[in-house]
């Protein structure tokens, strides 16, 4: 596997770094697309990159160096989640799918409690929703008009999950949507 995850220190040598990638890349399905420095800034002293429930990491690539960001949240939870940012340059060109299956890796063999992992994307981020379905992951849900958009209408928050049993058999399983009906 060409990918592997780095331990980024968001309040140490890595927070300049961070800022940067932040700041110089845009995000055009997050809720801020272009943050600036000082929300980097905020979020770093809030501990949103790194505390009890959030770990940080560079995405390293065997062949073309440092691709991207990502980073577990919810660790105090039963079930974490993800945030996965790929530097503009490395966007669209079929990295997202071995990405992904690598975090899923690393959560279910580094994390022996965890038994689902889960991922939250908005409804038009093609990419990303693509990439969840190539690595087997299930959609759990869809959130109508629950992602505002700055300005806009809100649009719909797509959950999709994969299970550690699935992970296991690399059998997808899934479940009936519509179990009760009137
Ligand atoms: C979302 C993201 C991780 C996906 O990784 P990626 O390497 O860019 O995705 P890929 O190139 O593998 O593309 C996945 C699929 O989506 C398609 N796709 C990519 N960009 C697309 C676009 N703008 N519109 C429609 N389809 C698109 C690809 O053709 C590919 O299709 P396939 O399934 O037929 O192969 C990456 O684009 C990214 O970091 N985006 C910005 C941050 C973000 O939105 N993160 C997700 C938050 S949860």
């Amino acid at each position: 596997m060409p990918i592997s995850f780095t331990s980024l220190d968001a309040v140490g040598h890595d927070r300049e770094s961070l800022i940067d990638f932040m700041t110089r890349n845009e995000f055009p399905f997050h809720g801020k697309p272009q943050p600036a420095r000082e929300d980097i800034e905020n979020a770093i002293s809030e501990g949103a990159y790194q505390d009890e429930d959030h770990q940080s990491f560079w995405i390293d690539h065997d062949e073309i160096g440092r691709v991207g960001f990502f980073r577990l949240e919810d660790l105090s939870e039963p079930t974490p989640v993800f945030d996965l940012r790929l530097d503009g340059t490395f966007r669209g060109k079929g990295l997202g799918m071995e990405i992904l299956q690598a975090a899923t890796r690393h959560v279910f063999t580094s994390m022996p409690q965890v038994d689902r992992f889960e991922g939250q994307t908005r409804e038009d981020n093609i990419a990303m929703r693509r990439t969840f379905l190539k690595c087997g992951w299930v959609k759990e849900a869809h959130y109508r008009e629950g992602w505002p958009v700055d300005g806009g209408t809100p649009l719909a928050s797509v959950a999709y999950a994969i299970l550690r049993r699935d992970w296991e058999t690399g059998r997808t399983t899934t479940f009936v949507w519509e179990d009760l009906v009137l």
